[in-house]
């Protein structure tokens, strides 16, 4: 079989990291480990240069068509004066509102070779393998009424509100459940059930989806105990499953114990729908980089990691997937590093004998 694939380059280091994945497709054409269909588009920045907004219809379609979606990154200074609704983000955020895509995949590896890079010290994240799972199109960031009003002394009122339904906590907590599966078998969920209501729902709600997994264990944690955890001893998480507002902080504590921006993959999955497929976007977490951009500077290991993600949650093809992301972790073993990542005094390698290096292994 060939998977339709679409590349959204986008802007910044974005096209430099793409140029990465394309050799490592080649390489895995080449070695019979998987065929893709590759189309290309344009999203942020370089579209808006090109049509005058951050998404075009052809491209959302494209993209509704496609098997799986990899893109780099968007947004720059050469854009920070364009109209909000067209800024290059709203690419993005177009991209995941209409594809549906509502589960966030942030997996936290810290690779033995870097653990000294790591906020913290290395015997508490060498070897941390965390993932993850933000729910990302409810919540605080979309409830309504969301608004800032005056009030009759002149000082003003902001209101944010949390919702979250039955359904929108069942189908995050299915993901995090399938994932353990695939995984160690643990699933933390993190809520504060002690002072929101939706909290309450949401453990009430993912204990009962609980009750379809009986070969995965399930803990429930208060999120402010969880970022606390996260950081004295964060082995003691696989499978992370959180609201959109919990999820976007902890997450980023999450990232900050591997080490770089550079590294760190992640994927945004939709519904399964009625033949069993589901739409999915592949990213770096890094944006565009545009202190970098053009030099040569960038990591593409995100960006090969979220390859790496694609091809075992789209496809289906874990092993391909177990042989990319172990090619990564011995070429850093031999040593190859990039700027973001090499210590002090040594000589980095280019974004692309990263590519390369990591190709070979
Ligand atoms: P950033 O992630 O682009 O950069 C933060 C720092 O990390 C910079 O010093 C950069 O050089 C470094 N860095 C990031 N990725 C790297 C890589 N692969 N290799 C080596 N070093 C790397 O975040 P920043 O500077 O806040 O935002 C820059 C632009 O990117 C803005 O326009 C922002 O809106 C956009 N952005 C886009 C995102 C996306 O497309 N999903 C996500 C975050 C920011
Ligand atoms: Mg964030």
């Amino acid at each position: 079989t060939s998977y339709k694939l679409l590349l959204l380059p986008g802007d910044g280091i974005g096209p430099e990291v793409m140029a990465e994945v394309e050799k490592v497709i080649g390489a895995l054409d080449a070695l019979g480990l998987a065929r893709f269909e590759i189309e290309r588009d344009l999203v942020g920045g370089s579209a808006i240069d090109a049509h005058g907004k951050p998404l075009t219809d052809e491209a959302l379609a494209r993209a509704d068509a496609a098997d799986a979606i990899l893109l780099g990154a968007v947004g720059g200074p050469k854009w920070a004066d364009v109209a909000y609704e067209i800024r290059p983000e709203a690419g993005l955020l177009r991209l995941r509102k209409d594809l549906g895509l509502f589960a966030n995949l942030r997996p936290a590896i810290c690779y033995p070779a870097l653990a000294d890079g790591s906020a913290l010290k290395r015997e508490l994240v060498e070897g941390l393998d965390i993932m993850i799972v933000r729910e990302l199109t409810g919540g605080v960031y979309f409830g309504e009424p969301k608004e800032i009003t005056t009030l009759p002394d002149g000082s003003k009122r902001a209101v944010d509100t949390q919702v979250y339904t039955t359904a929108e906590i069942e189908r995050i907590a299915h993901v995090a459940f399938d994932l353990a599966r695939k995984r160690s078998g643990r699933v933390a969920s993190a809520e504060k059930h002690n002072v929101m209501k939706s909290g309450v729902l949401w453990k009430e709600v993912v204990t009962k989806v609980h009750a379809d997994y009986s070969d995965v264990t399930l803990e429930h944690v208060l999120a402010d105990n969880c970022a606390m955890q996260l950081v004295r001893r964060p082995k003691q998480y696989d499978v992370l499953v959180t609201d959109n507002l919990f999820g976007d902080v902890l997450s980023d504590v999450a990232a900050m114990l591997t080490g770089s921006l550079g590294m760190l993959p992640s994927a945004s999955l939709g519904a399964v729908d009625a033949k069993g497929s589901r739409k999915a976007l592949y990213e770096p977490v890094h944006g565009s980089a545009p202190d970098i951009a053009g030099k040569g500077y960038a990591n593409p290991i995100a960006m090969i990691g979220s390859l790496a993600m694609c091809l075992r949650y789209s496809f289906g093809l874990g092993e391909a997937a177990d042989l990319l992301d172990s090619a990564v972790t011995r070429t850093l073993a031999s040593g190859a590093r990039t700027r973001d990542i090499a210590a002090e005094g040594t000589t980095p390698i280019s974004t692309s004998e990263m590519g390369d290096a990591i190709i070979r292994e």
